[in-house]
């Protein structure tokens, strides 16, 4: 049965995009298949990421300008530019990394916008949006289709975490973040759980990973102290999160400055696969697979 996972947070910057990515393509890399979809309507970056032109975007699916089979990129050959694990290589030729992009031209995201202002166009698009997910499930045989959205309450973002059987959403640990995500969870999360619907925190770009240079060479100090405070509170950290928000943490996931510092971060967990990112992604994917 196909599972449905969609990536959401309160603020941008989150990670929703490279781990949705990663995610994406390290499943594929195990033999499954895998339609990504990028609905971050309003500011899409899938098609930077992937530097893949479409001729169709799934706003020409929305306005019935184009067939499932225009809109569905077919992108496995990426995945044989990156190394397979011992083992994985029968696995991994049989995986298939489908990817949807929105369009990044001005007046199409202009048009979108519009459309879903006026109450007879805004429920043809969303029938038809649900319609992607069936004609997915249906033609595609898709093990896990994986969908980056938009930051906030915005429209298609909502509509995303509709159609998903499980959200994922994305925090980094400041105070902004924290108070948003409440709201999330009060205000959106609440009802779609009530439907069935499984929602996660997943904290990105926590503390644990890197040591200050400035720091490392110094055996004591009162700020080696209170990076090994902060570092070992997470554990904390994450029950009183999980308290106050009321939903549980999938995954904490530290921040690393080699990926941070990337001028052009792409597909880390496939391209370095002994780095803990990838270790990280893997626990993902058996946590997702036993849900
Ligand atoms: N665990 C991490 N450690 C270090 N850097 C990270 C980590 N996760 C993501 N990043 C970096 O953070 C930046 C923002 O990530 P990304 O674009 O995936 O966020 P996003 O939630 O999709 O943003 P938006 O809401 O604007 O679409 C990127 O430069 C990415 O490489
Ligand atoms: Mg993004």
């Amino acid at each position: 049965m196909t599972k449905c996972v969609a990536f959401h947070s309160y603020k941008g910057g989150t990670g929703k995009s490279t781990i949705s990515s990663n995610l994406s393509a390290a499943l594929a890399k195990k033999g499954l298949t895998t339609v990504l979809l990028d609905v971050d309507v309003y500011a899409p970056s899938l098609q930077d990421y992937f530097q893949w032109q479409p001729k169709k975007s799934i706003n020409d699916y929305l306005f019935e300008n184009a067939e499932i089979d225009e809109v569905i990129h077919d992108l496995s050959t990426v995945l044989n530019k990156f190394p397979s694990n011992d083992g994985e290589q029968s696995d991994s030729s049989k995986g298939k990394l489908f990817v949807a992009f929105s369009s990044t031209s001005k007046d199409e995201i202009y048009k979108l916008d519009g459309a879903v202002r006026q109450e007879g166009s805004k429920i043809q698009l969303l029938r038809k949006f649900l319609m992607l997910r069936e004609e997915i499930v249906a033609k595609y045989n898709a093990d896990f289709i994986i969908i980056d959205t938009s930051p906030g309450i915005r429209y298609w973002s909502i509509n995303s975490l509709a159609i998903a059987d499980t959200i994922l959403l994305s925090l980094k640990l400041d105070g902004i973040d924290l108070k948003g995500t409440r709201l999330l969870a009060k205000e959106i999360y609440e009802s779609l759980t009530k439907l069935g619907t499984k929602s996660y925190l997943l904290l990105n770009r926590a503390a644990g990973y890197c040591l200050p240079a400035s720091l490392a060479d110094q055996q004591s100090s009162s700020a080696q102290e209170m990076y090994n405070n902060t570092v070992g509170n997470q554990a904390t950290v994450v029950s009183k999160l999980n308290e106050d928000i009321g939903m549980d943490t999938i995954l904490s996931i530290p921040c690393y400055c080699d990926i941070q510092f990337d001028s052009n971060e792409f597909l880390t967990a496939l391209k370095f696969p002994d780095h803990p990112f990838a270790g990280k992604i893997d626990a993902l994917i058996e946590k997702l697979k036993n849900i």
